[in-house]
């Protein structure tokens, strides 16, 4: 039956990990997928996560199933993390909240409630380029994506200009999906003035914001600050969708704790609204599980906890910054044809280092250093031990 089934591509992100783990060179370095490492290279279990965890096995919980919207203690918190407390849409109570798996199951559970309860035909506005994985679950969820323009390739920055003629140019009430913070391929963040552009057009077109917040804390270092987006079109008046994932701020990845969030109208149509989310997650993972969530819920909810958690936030973050300058040195001090600047001004997880997939060819066969087609680095595999030479490579390939 299934002798025409197309052999797919391998994933853009994820087999970078499986391709680096099989490699036998000592040399090897992993700026593969988006996830913290400490200066060994080692993945971080944050402190306050092996707090929770230990307070949570002393409890001696049971692991009953959780409601469909997940653990309640924990949706709660998560929308307070993103909207802030005092947020009239949570005062209100015109905020549905469900718990999902990670960011992914979140972008998911919005596409598929979008792709039901959305005019037929909507159009999904990607940037261009986005998470390799945005067209996939959109398009898995029956929508048709289209790019909205967004990097500019000469000044390795935002195309403001481009961004809002697409649109303008695209049909009212589309869906457009924007990145929180610490846009992912590119490091690239709008201002907070060129976000009051964003919304201007987007009003007057009615279309419908979509977030990603897979990074919140990674950008500034500061989770309100990383959250002025979102809280900024919700003060407009737009209705809105937001993913939001605990994979990289909590080091929560392979737990998959995320949420998604919608912001309505007012109450009556919020319940109307969870009710179809409900139907909607029933069917893709019934309810969710628990022992992620409760993680999460333990520091959230805890004054003590959550204080000690900004203070990881800030010492990742910190260490991203201390290899980019690193880094951006280092091109500098060997004279590396090009402008490296936007090594430090480039935010977040991701330096779009502007090497072109022939180089990134070189930089993993021939250099052992393992980095997405698109030129993408994730600056967290970056140590003091290896960014020389990462800095070497990226000299060599750029040079030959
Ligand atoms: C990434 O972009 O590297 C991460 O979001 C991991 C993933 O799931 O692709």
């Amino acid at each position: 039956a299934f002798a025409d089934v197309p052999l797919a591509p391998p994933d853009a992100i994820l087999n970078l990990s499986t391709m680096y783990k099989s490699d036998t060179s000592d040399q090897k370095v992993d700026l593969g997928v988006g996830a913290y490492r400490d200066n060994d290279g080692k993945p971080w279990v944050l402190p306050v996560v092996r707090k929770a965890e230990k307070q949570i096995a002393d409890a001696q919980l049971e692991h009953e199933y959780l409601p469909i919207a997940g653990l309640k203690s924990f949706t709660d918190a998560a929308a307070v993390l993103l909207l802030g407390s005092d947020n009239p849409a949570i005062v209100d109570q015109r905020v549905v909240s469900f718990q999902t798996i990670s960011g992914t199951g979140a972008n998911f559970l919005g596409a598929t409630f979008l792709s039901r309860f959305y005019p037929k035909g909507t159009l999904v506005l990607l940037s261009d380029p986005t998470w390799a994985n945005h067209k996939n679950i959109f398009n898995s969820a029956s929508l048709e994506t289209q790019d909205y323009k967004y990097y500019d390739p000469a000044t390795l920055g935002l195309d403001l200009a481009g961004m809002l003629s697409s649109l303008q140019d695209a049909p009212s009430g589309s869906i457009v999906l924007l990145h929180a913070c610490a846009h992912n391929p590119t490091g690239v963040d709008p201002t907070q003035e060129q976000w009051k552009r964003i919304a201007d057009v987007m009003q007057a077109k009615g279309h419908f914001p979509f977030f990603d917040c897979a990074y919140q804390g990674f950008a500034s270092g500061d989770l309100d600050r990383d959250a002025f987006a979102i809280r900024y079109f919700i003060e407009r008046g737009f209705e809105c969708s937001i993913a939001q994932s605990f994979a990289k701020n909590l080091g929560l990845y392979g737990e998959r704790v995320g949420c998604y969030h919608v912001v309505t109208r007012n109450a009556a149509v919020a319940n109307q609204v969870r009710s179809q989310i409900a139907r909607a997650s029933r069917a893709i993972i019934s309810n969710p599980p628990l022992y992620g969530a409760r993680v999460a819920s333990t520091v959230l909810n805890s004054p003590t906890l959550l204080a000690e958690w900004k203070d990881s936030l800030r010492f990742m973050s910190g260490r991203i910054l201390d290899m980019r300058a690193e880094l951006r040195r280092l091109m500098l001090e060997k004279g590396t044809p090009g402008n490296w600047d936007h090594i430090t001004s480039q935010i977040g997880m991701f330096t779009f280092t502007g090497l072109n997939p022939e180089q990134v060819n070189y930089m993993v066969k021939k250099h052992h250093i393992y980095m997405t087609k698109n030129g993408r680095i994730s600056m967290a595999g970056l140590s003091t031990h290896n960014v020389q030479h990462v800095a070497q490579a990226i000299d060599d390939v750029v040079r030959n």
